[in-house]
Parts: C-alpha cells; structure tokens; sequence
C-alpha cells in the first residue's frame, strides 16, 4: 500500500494542517428574538438557551456577544395579537417597538452590523407573509408593504435587509425603492431559496406568527426542487441582492453549494430554529453531545458553500472557543 490516507490522520497537529474548512465567530450572525417593555426575559419554550428580550436587556445581551466577537445580528420581533392586521400596517409605523429598538441599537452599538426581518408575518392577523384575498397570497400588492417597511427599516439604520417573504419581484422593488430614497448603503440579504418547511416550528412559536389558515406553500418553495432554486438566484442577482441565503440549511446542504458555484455573491445559510431544537431536545435525553453536534453541523454548512451562516448556536460557539 503506496498510499495510506491514514497519515494525514495521525496528530491533531497534521489534521489541524490539513483542516480545509474552518469556522470562525465572524462567520455568524445572532438572530435575537424582541418583544416589547422593560426588564423581560423569557426562554423560548421549543428553544431551550434562547430567550425573547425587551430593548434594555437586548442590548445587554449584545454587549455580552460583542465581547465574545460576535458583530452581526438579526433581530426579530414578536408582536401580540391586537398589533396586528390584514395589512401589517403596524410594520412601518417610526414608533412601533421594533424600530425604536434598532434605532436603539445602531446608537449604542455603531459598530455592529444589524440585520432586520421584511415579510409580514409577524404583524399579519393571518400569520402570511403577504397579504391574503379570498385565501390566496396577492404578490404584487403585497410589494408595496414590504417596501413601507423597509423603508422604514433602512431609516431606523440598519444595515442588511433580509426579505423573507419570497413574494415574486421584491428584491428589486425595495432596492429601487431605498435607492431613490438615498439609502444606497443598505445592503439586501435575500432569502433566495426558502423552503417552506417543517423547521420554522419552534421560530414561529417564539413569534406566535403561524399561519391561521393553511400552509406558506404557494409561495415558500417546494424541498423536493432544486433548479428553481437556480431562478430564484438569477433573479435575486439581477434585482440587485448583495447575498444570497438559503433555509433552513441541514437538509438544503446540495442547494447552498450549487448557489456557491454559481454565483459571484456571498452565500448565507439559516440553520433554523428546528435545526436548533432537534439537537436540544436530543442531547437533554442524553442522546447526543450538543458541543460536538453543533460543530459539526456549523462547520458542514460552510464546507457545502456559505460564508455567511445565520445561526442560535452562534453564542455558545463563541464561548466555546473563548
Ligand atoms: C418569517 C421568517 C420565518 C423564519 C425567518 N423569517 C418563518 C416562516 O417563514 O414561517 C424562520 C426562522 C427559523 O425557523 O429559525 N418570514
């Protein structure tokens, strides 16, 4: 036997050389959960470790991840019932609690980069991230929506738009829609192909932003396709997104690398809420290592492709290698 791939094996020194993939807290994005009022922190209950926060203790919890080496986070609010409505109008009104709270953040903290959600969801009375007639999804009335809000996103200055709607057009509708209000600064994080998936379970509790009626499968694509995932990207591209994501990420590995492949971008991936959840749930039985399985899994999604990941576990990462 000549060749023996056994002795690139042998010491954690040679495999350290020979690592092809390596992780790095720069690599993350924290996607935090807000609700409004003082003083609250409540643990999400399908997301053991991961916590709902009012503003003043959110920007603790920066700060924390901040000193970790933590710089970009997705914040997300979860609004209470009598906010919403048919039209999400409470999205872009400058004094909703979001926008004050990201306001509050790129003043506190000027050097992080701050990521805000664009679908309607969270402020729809239906829980659809567009706006619903007679049962079905109205795409381009829905456009106008989205830009209000990221209109009003960008002027609460952050600095990614991430549009998780996957309404057809909306990338570049709302980059034509910032440019011509001088925000030509604000980058777009598209979500180029979302799933409609059964891993978004525990977000939307941490959200209550579940559909009241059906499925998101008319306009969340369909996990057994992947060459739509290929339009979508051209398009994204086209309109103008600075990068292209795919969720969830675990069982969209083949999807993150053919975008990786194709596109001059950078590519993020969202390792979601259930991803997160099934390796809590299992290790709380004593099922599995959660340290090991959360490097593994982080690492084998930039090994597949993205630079960008967009993931809970990004905390405990950081502290582990602390
Ligand atoms: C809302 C949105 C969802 C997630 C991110 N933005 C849920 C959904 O589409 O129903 C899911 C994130 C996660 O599961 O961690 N448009």
């Amino acid at each position: 036997m000549q060749r023996r791939p056994r002795r690139n094996r042998k010491s954690e020194a040679v495999r350290h050389m020979v690592e092809e993939t390596s992780l790095s807290v720069k690599d993350l994005i924290f996607p935090l959960f807000l609700i409004d009022g003082n003083q609250k922190k409540v643990e999400v209950k399908s997301m053991p470790g991961i916590y709902r926060f009012s503003i003043d203790l959110m920007l603790r919890e920066i700060e924390s991840c901040l000193k970790l080496g933590i710089r970009a986070f997705d914040v997300f609010p979860a609004y209470p019932e009598e906010l919403k409505d048919p039209l999400a109008t409470e999205s872009y009104n400058p004094e909703t609690f979001y926008l004050k709270a990201l306001r509050e953040i790129k003043k506190q903290f000027p050097e992080v980069c701050l990521m805000s959600d664009v679908a309607m969801d969270p402020y729809s009375s239906d829980g659809h991230d567009g706006i619903v007639k007679d049962g079905k999804i109205l795409n381009d009335e829905t456009l106008e929506v989205l830009g209000r809000m990221s209109l009003a996103q960008a002027d609460a200055g952050v600095d990614i738009i991430g549009p998780s709607d996957m309404m057809d057009g909306r990338v570049g509708f709302i980059r034509d829609l910032l440019d011509d209000h001088g925000f030509i600064d604000t980058s777009i994080m598209s979500y180029t192909a979302k799933y409609a998936s059964a891993f978004y379970g525990p977000f939307r509790d941490a959200l209550d932003s579940a559909p009241k009626f059906g499925d998101k499968k008319t306009y969340q694509m369909d996990y057994s396709n992947s060459k739509e995932a290929l339009i979508e990207a051209d398009l994204d591209v086209e309109e103008g997104a600075d990068f292209l994501m795919v969720k969830p990420a675990l069982s969209y590995l083949d999807i993150i690398k053919l975008l990786n492949d194709n596109y001059p971008v950078p590519i993020a991936a969202y390792n979601v809420s259930g991803e997160y959840s099934m390796v809590k749930a299992s290790a709380a039985n004593g099922w599995i290592d959660s340290e090991r399985a959360m490097l593994e899994i982080l690492t084998s999604i930039k090994r597949a492709g993205a630079k960008v990941i967009l993931t809970y576990f990004a905390k405990e990462y950081a502290e582990l290698i602390k």
